[in-house]
Order: C-alpha cells, then structure tokens, then sequence
C-alpha cells in the first residue's frame, strides 16, 4: 500500500517484514540488513538469482565501521565527498554482516542514501537497511511509488512515497584494490566528478553485472519488455519499419515527418541530468504502450550521458537470457 506512515514503515521492519522506500536514484526493496530471514524475504520477493547481492544502507559515513574494516583512506575521501549520495563504495565486511546480504563475499557493498524520509527512518532504526533496486530481477527499476505498486502492488505492506526520485538512475559503484578506486557499475554519479577527487579511475564492470560464475548472465539488465534497440540514426531504423508500431526515446527532441506512436523526449534543453532522471519513467510508459519496438538514441558520451547509454545498452541485449 501507498502510504507516507513513517510509524508504519518502521514496525515493519523492525517486526523483520520488508518495505519500499524512496531514495534519491531508484525505489529500494529494504529490509533489516542484520537479519537473514528478511534479506531471504527481498530475494523470494524480487525473484533475484542468490549469487547477486544486495547494498547496505546506512544513516552517516560514522557508522562505516560497524559494517565494514580495513577501510582505505580513499573510500572515506569519496564517502565524505559524496555521502549522502548516488555512490556505493566496496569494502571489506564486518563479520555481523550475513552471507546471505553479500551472496557469501568478504566484502559489502554501502552507502548513505540521499532522501529526507529514507534518512529520518534509517536514524529512528538500530539496524542498516539492505536494499536491492525495488523491480522484479531484470526489469526496469522503479522511480516513483506508482511504479512499485505497479511490480508488487499486493504482496507489498508499506510503499513509502517520497515521490519521483531525483536523480532517477541507480547509484555508481566503486570497489579498490588497495588504494585504487575501480568502478564497478556506472550510475547517477558522474565519472568526471569522481575523477575530480580521486584521479584517474580504472573499469572494472566485468565484477558487478557479469558474475564469473554465470558469464554473460547479466548483461541483459534494466530491461523493457518491448524489444528495444539502441541506435545513433533513429530516422534511419524507423523507416526500415513501416508496418511497425513503434516507441522512441530521444535526448533534445522529436523526429518530425515520421511515423512513429510516441516519441519521448528526455530533456529538451540537452541537460544530462535532467535527461537521467527521466530515463526510466519514460521507459516504463513507452513499455506499457503495446508496441512492437522501441528505438532509443545513443546519447552523447561523457558525464551522464555515459551512464544512460550504458543502461540502454543493457536494455537492448537480447541475446541473453535472463
Ligand atoms: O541506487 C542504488 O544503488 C539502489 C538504491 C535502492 O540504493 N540500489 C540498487 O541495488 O541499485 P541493486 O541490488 O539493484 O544493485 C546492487 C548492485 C548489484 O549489481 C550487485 O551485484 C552489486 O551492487 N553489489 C552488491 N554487493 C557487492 C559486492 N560485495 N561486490 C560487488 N558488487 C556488489
Ligand atoms: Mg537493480
């Protein structure tokens, strides 16, 4: 149920039931980290593969010790730089933190989320939060309160409302190897401006998407269930469809004199951010429209626009399964 009851949401889960929350990137499924038999309710309920695990929410960079060691200097410049904030940082885990929460890794991935209610509850809670984005494993993550009720309308007791999500695309995730930052996923923090404090950064995305154990599994990730393709001449893929009814997800603006059933334009004054946060929302109405294909166009390659082809990358893959 829809509900801005922060009581509410708060005995849930301190009675170990899970909830929908906002945070400032996608809708968090969360659950009480400490506390394995509601991690096992965010799995069951998000029918995610138990080989993927999930992040730790916590309320400040001062509790970083309770859930991880051996911290490295750099991750406490970035936590300090950046938290509250669209990072997660990699580390080292604390031995409270069960297996099932990090899929049996000696590491856990933490961050401080960016939202007023999410943060109100956090420090009301003894306990940090273990939140996965909060979709069905592979579709298309949430940004508002209608879209979880959407997923998971009936099994779910409390959807905190904390309306549209600013940023509207996951958080980026950072790991080390030693002192070395290494990115593990792309998401709404820019790599530009992470780069401004640490330095150069090197890739590591094989780590987070791509498990080792099931090679490819996830590449498909973040997806419509209309097949999607991703192009830099949408005119061009448009017209070898007539008979076709078709989506299209634009950056700046519309495709004039073609046939298409509905074009979504991102942000017409060409700002990435602004174009991030509605990525997703737009994804889900062209999704609900019945068409045969959506096209989206590539965006320009730098600060945000990295991260949303990346997602429409991944949106696109058709040639795994998942
Ligand atoms: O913005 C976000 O990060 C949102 C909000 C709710 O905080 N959460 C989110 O969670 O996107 P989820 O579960 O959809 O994505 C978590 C990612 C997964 O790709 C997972 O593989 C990676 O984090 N991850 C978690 N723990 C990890 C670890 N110990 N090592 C490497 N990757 C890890
Ligand atoms: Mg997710």
């Amino acid at each position: 149920m829809i509900t801005v009851d922060l009581d509410k949401a708060r005995k849930e889960l301190e009675s170990g039931g899970i909830i929908a929350l906002p945070t400032e990137t996608v809708y968090g499924l969360a659950g009480n980290a400490l506390d394995e038999d509601a991690v096992g309710k965010i799995f069951s309920t998000k029918k995610r593969p138990h080989y993927n695990p999930l992040i730790v929410h916590i309320k400040s960079a001062d509790y970083l010790p309770q859930v991880a060691r051996d911290i490295p200097d750099v991750a406490y410049h970035l936590a300090r730089s950046f938290w509250p904030g669209p990072l997660t940082l990699v580390l080292k885990k604390q031995p409270n933190i069960p297996d099932a929460v990090t899929s049996g890794k000696d590491t856990v991935a933490v961050r401080v989320p960016d939202h007023p209610l999410t943060l109100e509850l956090l420090e009301q809670l003894d306990f940090p939060l273990a939140a996965p984005s909060a979709n069905p494993f592979g579709s298309i993550s949430p940004t508002s309160a209608a879209h979880v009720e959407k997923y998971f309308g009936d099994t779910l007791p409390v959807i905190l409302d904390g309306g549209e999500c600013r940023k509207g695309i996951e958080s980026t995730i950072i790991g080390f190897e030693g002192e070395r930052p290494v990115v593990f996923r792309m998401g709404s923090l820019s790599l530009e401006e992470i780069m401004e404090k640490v330095g150069e950064i090197s890739f590591n995305t094989k780590s987070v998407d791509q498990q080792p154990s099931a090679p490819g599994m996830l590449l498909r990730h973040y997806a419509p269930v209309t097949d999607t393709y991703l192009t830099e001449d949408v005119r061009g893929l448009v017209t070898l469809h007539p008979d076709k009814k078709i989506g299209l997800l634009l950056f700046q603006e519309k495709i004039k004199g073609i046939k298409a059933a509905n074009q979504e334009v991102l942000s017409p004054t060409g700002d990435l951010e602004e174009a991030a946060h509605n990525l997703y929302a737009a994804m889900h109405r062209l999704d609900s429209l019945d068409l045969d294909m959506i096209i989206a166009e590539r965006f320009p390659d730098h600060g945000l626009g990295k991260t949303i082809n990346d997602k429409l990358e991944r949106a696109t893959h058709r040639d795994e399964a998942n």
